[in-house]
């Protein structure tokens, strides 16, 4: 049988550079930062590490608006540190994936400050640009995800550009071939560097409707947040035209040509649609991305039957594409405080927090950890005063941004985490300290200890890395499934509850169960399993 590539059903450690660790005393993390974590990276035994943007970049979006594609910002170190990030992280077994973000660029790119010059420069048909109606309002209804319009007036050109993001991150024209060609060759300069592969920042967003057709109106029973705040008037529209075109499946395999010419180099594209999971399916179809990932369990709703319906429902549409599951990362509440608000859940504990780690990890598809869910930590409450990221400002106090997820990696419980010598760019909570990295090593049943034995453990299931999955029927709390390779069936339960519950066993199945994996564990009582509070079974079905 022909090995899986290395992909397929690994765990990817996401990095965000400016709350790793900082070394060179400024408040912010950097790249030698991650080199001298990686230890603590390979003690995880995860397979790759992606790391978010540490390119040159004015920060308006902390590094998602990109002045050069083809450079480290001089706040994360230069691309000699990057280079001695491959090689060291290669020399631990460890992949790296960088994070592109080819729909748009920083408003400091010079290619935008050309094409904002006037109507007839080389690059200005670079971005997209549209003349105002004739009462000199924007050509049409498109909204930014992070408030008000996407159109700004330039008036140089005296015409507005599009930004679906802030207005400092104007929207690149990918209907123009060049644009396409010249994205593709800034990918080659990564790829040549040798990277194992990209997570592809908006990927459905690259094309708009070349006709820019108004979005229509969305019922207000339906404006519900994925990835971005209900009460955000973006949720009030349909997103039929600014994003998801039929030309972007093109691009997709114009990428994946590209990463067929790098062998075991892979993308993970990161979608956002009115049907985000519709999406996901088509753009890992065939000859187009590796695997994707959606907002679809970084959402609020943690019940059984909502993690089954999403899984299922993708499931269902995708044929030989491999998904990749979440349930943290830089832009939403940290999943052990987000699923104990009051959905069904309790206190964040570390029972929970060793579960949620079990959970992402056993269905099926690749996984994203993100830093300090290894740690269990909390959504850090930033003061107001203390917001540095632009849509938590615009959207305070009903929705307080992403912030409180960015927060410095607690390394040690002094007072500076051990993150920076200085104040650090976001403030360390004292719940963090308390749960430091230096405080978990040296606890063996803390989460990170937990989590180490779990993750090693599951690398050694060739059926929880790359085996099919089928949902069992299981009142809530219980989640059931089934893993399939082969001859080899494993039955897995989660309780998804901070109290016992018992779930009768489906008839007839001859269960070995499987230990090793150190979480609090279920077992059999004649025909039922009794589980303890956010307890986890695996068992083999004979
Ligand atoms: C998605 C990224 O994850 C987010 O952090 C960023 O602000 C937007 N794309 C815009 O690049």
């Amino acid at each position: 049988m022909a090995t899986a590539p290395w992909w397929r059903g690994a765990v990817i450690y996401q990095i965000y550079p400016r709350s790793f660790l900082d070394t060179n005393g400024d408040g912010v993390g950097d790249l030698p930062g991650i080199i001298a974590r990686l230890d603590h990276v390979a003690s995880l035994g995860v397979d790759a590490i992606w790391v978010s943007p540490f390119f040159t970049s004015p920060m308006a979006d902390y590094g998602y608006d990109i002045a050069d594609f083809r450079d480290v910002d001089p706040l994360f170190g230069t691309l000699a540190d990057f280079d001695r990030l491959l090689a060291e992280a290669h020399a631990r077994g460890i992949r790296v994936m960088i994070d592109q973000v080819l729909s748009h660029s920083s408003d400091q790119h010079p290619w935008f400050t050309e094409s904002r010059a006037g109507r007839d420069n080389p690059r200005a048909d670079w971005y997209v640009w549209a003349d105002p109606k004739p009462d000199g309002t924007p050509p049409n209804n498109w909204l930014s995800i992070f408030g008000g319009g996407a159109w700004t007036w330039e008036p140089r050109r005296e015409q507005y550009y599009l930004h679906n993001f802030l207005s400092s991150q104007p929207q690149l024209n990918f209907h123009n071939p060049a644009v396409r060609t010249a994205m593709l060759d800034n990918l080659r300069f990564w790829l040549d560097r040798g990277v194992d592969g990209m997570r592809l920042d908006s990927i459905n967003f690259c094309f708009h409707d070349a006709q820019l057709r108004d979005n229509p109106a969305k019922p207000a029973h339906l404006r519900v947040g994925r990835g971005f705040s209900a009460d955000n008037p973006y949720a009030y529209q349909y997103h039929h035209y600014n994003n998801t075109q039929p030309e972007n499946l093109a691009l997709m395999e114009e990428l994946r040509a590209l990463f067929d010419r790098y062998p075991g180099a892979t993308t993970l594209g990161e979608i956002s649609s009115e049907d985000s999971l519709g999406t996901m399916a088509e753009y890992v179809t065939g000859k187009r991305l590796h695997m994707g990932y959606s907002f679809e369990l970084l959402v609020e709703d943690r019940s059984a039957a909502y993690i089954r319906q999403t899984v299922e429902n993708l499931e269902s549409r995708m044929s030989d594409g491999w998904p990749c599951w979440a349930l943290s990362n830089h832009d939403v509440q940290r999943a052990v405080t987000r699923w104990s608000d009051g959905t069904g859940g309790d206190a964040p504990t570390d029972d929970f927090a060793r579960q949620l780690v079990a959970l992402v990890c056993s269905l099926r598809g690749s996984v994203c950890l993100y830093q300090g869910e290894e740690l269990g930590l909390p959504e850090a409450d930033v003061p107001y005063e203390k917001l540095r990221d632009p849509y938590g400002i615009a959207f305070w106090p009903n929705f307080k941004g992403r912030d409180g997820c960015r927060t410095p990696m607690p390394w040690t419980g002094d007072a500076d985490a051990g993150f920076s010598p200085v104040e650090p760019w976001l403030p360390v909570p004292d719940a963090h300290r308390a749960r430091s990295v230096a405080a978990q090593d040296a606890d063996p049943d803390s989460v990170l200890n937990a989590a180490r034995r779990f993750l090693r453990w599951r690398s050694a299931q060739p059926v929880l890395v790359g085996g099919d999955i089928a949902f069992i029927d299981a009142p809530e709390p219980v989640l059931a499934f089934n893993r399939t390779l082969g001859d080899e069936r494993v039955l897995v339960v989660f309780n998804l509850s901070g109290a016992a519950v018992s779930w009768p066993l489906p008839a007839g199945m001859t269960l070995r169960a499987l230990d090793g994996h150190g979480l609090a564990a279920g077992a059999v009582d004649g025909g039922e399993l009794r589980l303890p509070p956010h307890g986890v079974f695996f068992a083999r079905i004979d």
